[in-house]
């Protein structure tokens, strides 16, 4: 079973990647997407999307962080994976399924999903320009309008060259609409020789067992539900079904913040990121822990930093009519 941590631009930054693989269960990460047009970028661009490569490419737990680009041009993307590489890339992914109407306009991510035979010269060129050992892997979607050419598209990331690929179940039209479409990754992994790791709309061990059962074998990469639930891939792993106490939840919002204090985070931002973790929490994952619409209302309006802190940690009791009860403190 390889378990996967997704790449998402604004989501998963360095320190929620930091912190979701100290937590244990992941075998590697994916920086969020470096988009390159012309020539190389310099040094400090890939230093700052992926700061874990002055770190022997891995982050402080030791989990490999393969770095993510998008590009139109095999030669521009190519030169560019090998100075990634060069600055201690373990692994380089390419990227075929951002929905973003500017990257799309610029015949980048998605888009190419409508020219596979470009895919395929992505990859090769990139596959040519870096070492052998370093894996050259693709994200992709199972088509950009409709699914007419998902076949074609595995076989195109194949024929390139890709060591491994991860089929985000969705066409780019379907963005991230419920449900993802499982049944062909299973598609997929029967026509390919290449390990095949299904992605989509896995927020808990239920739906990791209906898409194994789907997609016909057990490896995934979590995205959101990563996230939403921050003990999905311990639970996985374990087999165990039972949520974590919110304490230890609770516990996980410190460390980030903490990560992001380490990272140069001013208070609002930080602020701003909790907010936004607790979001996800609060529209995913009130299965296991109810009170979570009710924290995410108090934490609203607040702008002070230690506010937030302090409330994540101890949740107030529920005051307002109509809030689900908060634990006890
Ligand atoms: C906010 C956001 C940002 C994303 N950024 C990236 C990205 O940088 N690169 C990429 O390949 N996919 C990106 N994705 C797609 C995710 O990696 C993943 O394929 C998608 O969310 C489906 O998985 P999930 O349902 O488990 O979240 C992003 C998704 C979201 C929600």
């Amino acid at each position: 079973m390889q378990l996967l941590l997704a790449p998402m631009e604004g989501l998963m930054d360095p320190a929620m990647r930091g912190l979701l693989t100290a937590l244990g269960g992941y075998d590697r990460a994916v920086s969020e997407f470096v988009r390159v047009s012309q020539g190389l970028l310099p040094a400090h661009v890939w230093h700052r999307y992926c700061p874990e490569l002055l770190t022997g490419g891995a982050t402080a737990a030791g989990t490999p962080v393969y770095v993510q680009i998008m590009g139109p041009e095999p030669e521009v993307t190519a030169d560019n994976a090998a100075y990634a590489v060069s600055l201690g890339a373990p692994g380089i992914d390419l990227n075929f399924g951002c929905p973003s109407k500017t990257v799309n306009r610029r015949c980048a991510g998605a888009s190419l999903l409508k020219t596979p035979e470009l895919i395929a010269a992505i990859i090769a060129a990139t596959r040519r320009a870096v070492p052998a050992e370093i894996p050259v892997t693709a994200k992709v979607r199972l088509g950009y309008d409709d699914k007419t050419r998902f076949l074609e598209i595995a076989h195109a990331v194949q024929d390139g060259g890709a060591t491994s690929v991860v089929v985000h179940a969705r066409t780019r039209e379907e963005g991230y609409r419920p449900p993802a479409h499982w049944e062909y990754v299973g598609a997929i992994r029967a026509a390919l020789r290449i390990p095949v790791i299904a992605n989509g709309e896995i927020w808990t061990p239920a739906d990791y067992e209906a898409c194994r059962t789907a997609s016909g074998g057990p490896d995934v990469m979590l995205g959101r539900g990563a996230i939403a639930r921050p003990d999905l891939a311990r639970r996985l792993r374990g087999g165990d079904a039972t949520p974590w106490p919110w304490d230890r939840i609770a516990d996980c919002f410190l460390r980030y913040d903490d990560a992001l204090t380490a990272d140069g985070c001013t208070p609002t931002m930080r602020a701003g990121r909790l907010k936004q973790w607790l979001a996800l929490v609060k529209q995913h994952a009130t299965a296991d822990w109810p009170f979570t619409p009710a924290l995410f209302a108090c934490l609203k309006g607040l702008t002070d930093i230690n506010a937030v802190r302090e409330t994540l940690r101890n949740p107030p009791p529920a005051t307002a009519p109509g809030l689900t009860e908060f634990p006890a403190p």
